[in-house]
């Protein structure tokens, strides 16, 4: 199978967002996590009416990945309600940045007109917090 596009991407995680339990915020997200691999792991928002246990469509496909074994990812992309710019939150763009220590990852959204946009974890969170920060006090 060929590489996805980024648009074959977006249709993916639009075929995600449909999944989405988010009866507290009704606002669905999709995602679409292009692993090393070839396969492409599909994550949805799951909130909870203790609200903070929610957690984002990103998170989600990347948890899911993880626990399949896979953890080079090449691409995410995300898709919330048509005419919304979105943009993926501090804490996923975090938890993406762990899986690419040299901030590659691309991150494909729509735009409120609904064209599609790409641009990197590195350029969403610029000097990142990363593992090689962590040192014994
Ligand atoms: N949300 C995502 O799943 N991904 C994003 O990129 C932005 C926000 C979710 C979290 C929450 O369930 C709902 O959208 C509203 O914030």
């Amino acid at each position: 199978m060929s590489t996805p596009g980024d648009t074959d991407l977006l249709a993916e995680a639009e075929a995600a967002r449909a999944f989405a339990h988010a009866p507290y915020s009704r606002f669905q997200v999709g995602a679409a996590l292009l692993c090393a691999d070839g396969t492409i792991q599909r994550g949805c928002n799951v909130e909870n009416a203790s609200y903070p246990a929610g957690i984002c469509a990103e998170r989600a496909a990347v948890a899911a990945a993880i626990s399949s074994g896979r953890r080079h990812f090449i691409a995410i992309a995300v898709a919330g309600p048509a005419g919304v710019a979105l943009g993926p939150c501090g804490i996923c763009r975090q938890v993406l940045s762990e899986f690419s220590p040299d901030g590659t990852l691309r991150v494909i959204t729509r735009t409120a007109s609904g064209t599609t946009q790409s641009t990197t974890i590195a350029t969403l969170l610029p000097a990142a917090f990363g593992p090689t920060d962590l040192k014994p006090g």
